[in-house]
């Protein structure tokens, strides 16, 4: 790996066996971006794949020039990364090269972000472009991993004049390509139908997803790709972009009149300003962008393997991730210490490791009107307090973990009877009420530190394992009274600093518990706040068929370890629908594994399949959530109505494939399941689950690797099979045998 700045030719080249990112220093001084592809030769200039000498971007010059970090004002029409107002009110900035700098490693940016631990595995060049006449300072930072094809990128903005300046957008990465026949891939949605997959070709103009809620959102996620028209999973081109932030982005493409198209990613600027007084600095949050040709299976694996090992961080990172039964769809708010260790009984016969008290166990919630922001022990249900109900799961056998939504207030509590300006809202206006709750003023030092006191201290009073960290709505009347009228604009991101800072403190000063982040389902699913909780519960919605969509869209950035998944009880309490218990547990193996249900009410039968599931993810869970996931058919593919995914083991020993069909149809044609990421010169016995039975028609032998993957193997009819009726699963468990 190489980070290469050739001095002759004011190039850069960042390069390592998989991809190149080429940028050149052009003569009047602007960072120029030459290319972002497969890996080229080093040693060589690339200038040529850039244009230079002419720079007034008159309508009839032609192709654009491709710059790394973009500002407007004199003739690029395009969307800028960098908007600066200064003193007189302009806001042209003109950005020259004064200097540069490569250093291992990668530098803390005071955010969350992706690091290294072992010496030589990053390489971080730091590009210092000035403008003189602003005052204005900004470094634009890349790290190069040496084995991932990923480059990241945060720029830091730096007041160097003696007058306030504000910085109106500061994106975290700008990305020009030559070429606009691309189409893009969003992660988007809604409560209970979070990172559907939706894939357009991209027309000109702008066309962009962003959230202004104070949090990255349900509706749309702080991921992008462009994609060939013609890219696959296994096939093509694929240019990722993400954002570690879970505040409020902006990730936008826009395709100009010349045919050329500029990517941006990074906060929000609307409704965003931030006050840049003399010597005072920004930073961006960062962005990982990363490439592939060779489809976009290689392009999540890339994002899986960094945010699991190099973005998730603590104790729990590397850890098998506990089964757990949470007890919310089960009793939701009517519970007392008997019904709890009632529930965790049965669910320590059944194999299940650790046990969640959901919402209702404080203040005095009987439902969700009242009481967020009264951390105290709800005596009414718990006369023994979280320590009594604590001590007794954990007396069973199970390890015992609680909810708790610090970043809110109910109008009927204590908190807010002391302190109603603690709640977010502009003082002259009514709040805006949701889920009957207001949002706690995170950019208030005093009620970060107010929550960390409380919280630790009910952290701190029982033997607890695994925090669920929810946050259930966002942001209206945005206004914090702790900042004057010009600098509002501060507002959002200091709140999202607030939130980041408590998980800091919280996950530091309790360092052996599980976080799982939360927000009524996936509302901050990304990668910023996997930075402090190595999962987040993936959606309200425990539907197996709604769950299909959900974690296949989820899986284009996040990996397994990241995404809880849940059986729940029938009727679903999302849809109504009646699944199979096997395809509800079918489809939550791939991810982190649990339960969301009154195990007391379970017939014999049900006890007895569930304790066979959770030995079966027990038995592989270290592949469900460890291994290398392929997607293989999804929601995209033919009409929608069958799926199939699958993990493999790192040595390629051992995988697990999951074949759903959501409706029966009569009278199928033959299908087939093309297995991914096998050894080809391997073989591989194939049991079904869960009795590892042989597929119907195959010979008792083991076949092997590479025709498991280029022929497929026959999905057996339903016209006979278990697979007649709707919502049928099928797993499919492949074990090598030694070579013979
Ligand atoms: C929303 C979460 O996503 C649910 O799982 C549950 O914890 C409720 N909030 C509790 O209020």
């Amino acid at each position: 790996m190489t980070i290469e700045w050739n001095a002759d030719a004011s190039e850069f080249h960042l390069r390592n066996g998989q991809i190149s990112y080429i940028g050149r220093i052009l003569d009047n001084g602007w960072a120029g971006h030459l290319y972002f592809g497969p890996a080229l030769t080093d040693g060589r200039t690339y200038a040529h794949l850039g244009r230079d000498g002419f720079y007034g971007f008159s309508n009839r010059l032609g192709e654009p020039i491709a710059l790394e970090y973009p500002t407007g004002g004199s003739g690029d029409y395009r969307p800028p990364a960098l908007v600066v107002e200064q003193a007189d009110g302009s806001t042209v900035l003109d950005l020259r090269h004064r200097s540069h700098r490569i250093l291992p490693g990668k530098p803390a940016i005071g955010l969350p972000a992706t690091y290294t631990e072992v010496g030589g595995e990053a390489e971080t060049l730091e590009i210092t472009l000035e403008d003189p006449i602003a005052a204005l300072e900004v470094q634009l930072l890349y790290t190069l991993y040496r084995d991932r094809p990923v480059v990241v990128r945060s720029a830091r903005v730096v007041n160097r004049g003696k007058t306030p300046l504000i910085v109106r957008t500061a994106m975290s990465a700008s990305l020009d390509v030559p070429d606009a026949e691309w189409q893009l891939i969003t992660l988007s949605g809604e409560w209970a139908r979070e990172r559907h997959v939706e894939r357009h070709a991209l027309r000109p103009g702008k066309q962009s997803v962003a959230s202004n809620r104070g949090a990255s959102s349900h509706q749309q996620n702080p991921f992008v790709a462009l994609v060939r028209s013609t890219t696959t999973e296994d096939a093509g081109e694929a240019i990722g972009f993400s954002l570690v932030y879970s505040g409020n982005f902006l990730a936008e493409a826009e395709v100009e009149p010349y045919g050329t198209a500029r990517v941006r990613i990074g906060i929000n600027p609307e409704a965003f300003a931030w006050l840049l007084d003399p010597g005072a600095e920004f930073q961006t949050p960062e962005a990982v962008l990363a490439y592939s040709n060779t489809g976009l299976d290689d392009l999540s694996a890339a994002y899986h393997s960094l945010y699991r090992e190099r973005l998730a961080r603590g104790a729990w990172r590397d850890r098998p991730r506990p089964v757990v039964l949470n007890n919310w769809e089960a009793t939701y708010f009517d519970f007392d210490e008997d019904k709890l260790v009632e529930i965790a009984t049965v669910a320590r016969d059944l194999g299940i490791e650790l046990f969640v008290l959901d919402d209702g166990w404080f203040g005095h919630r009987d439902d969700d009107t009242t009481s967020l922001g009264d951390w105290q022990v709800d005596r009414r249900k718990l006369p023994g307090g979280i320590e009594s109900v604590a001590r007794k799961v954990e007396a069973l056998g199970l390890r015992f973990g609680l909810w708790m939504e610090p970043e809110m207030i109910s109008r009927a509590s204590q908190l807010y009877a002391d302190h109603p300006d603690w709640a977010v809202g502009i003082p002259s206006r009514p709040r805006t009420e949701s889920r009957n709750q207001y949002v706690l003023d995170m950019s208030k030092p005093e009620v970060v530190d107010y929550l960390f006191g409380v919280l630790s201290s009910v952290l701190g009073s029982a033997p607890i394992s695994y925090v669920k960290w929810d946050m259930n709505r966002t942001i209206t009347e945005p206004f914090t009274t702790t900042l004057p009228a010009w600098r509002q604009g501060e507002f959002m991101h200091r709140h999202i600093l607030g939130v980041y800072s408590l998980y800091d403190r919280l996950t530091r000063a309790f360092p052996g518990i599980l976080f799982e982040s939360c927000a009524g389902g996936g509302g901050r699913f990304d990668p910023g706040l996997l930075a402090f909780a190595p999962q987040g519960w993936t959606s309200d919605d425990t539907d197996a068929v709604e769950r299909l969509a959900i974690q296949w869209g989820t899986s284009f950035a996040y990996p397994l370890s990241a995404m809880a998944a849940h059986v729940s009880a029938v009727p679903n309490h999302q849809t109504g629908r009646i699944t199979p218990l096997a395809t509800r547990a079918a489809v939550a193996f791939f991810g982190v594994f649990g339960y969301e249900l009154d195990p007391t009410k379970l017939s014999a039968e049900e006890r007895a399949e569930i304790a066979g599931q959770v030995a079966f993810y027990k038995r592989w869970r270290d592949v469900f959530q460890f291994g290398r996931f392929h997607r293989i058919r999804g929601p995209l593919d033919g009409d929608g109505n069958e799926y199939s995914w699958m993990v493999v083991s790192d040595d390629r020993r051992a995988a697990i494939a999951g074949h759903f069909q959501i409706l029966s149809r009569p009278n199928p044609g033959p299908r087939r399941i093309h297995f991914r990421g096998l050894d080809p010169k391997l073989s591989y016995r194939v049991g079904i689950w869960p009795d590892n039975s042989t597929p119907a028609g195959l010979p008792p032998r083991p076949l092997g690797g590479d025709v498991l993957m280029s022929a497929g193997l026959a999905i057996e009819s339903n016209r006979t099979s278990a697979l007649q009726g709707d919502f049928r699963a099928r797993l499919y468990v492949l074990e090598a045998v030694s070579p013979d």
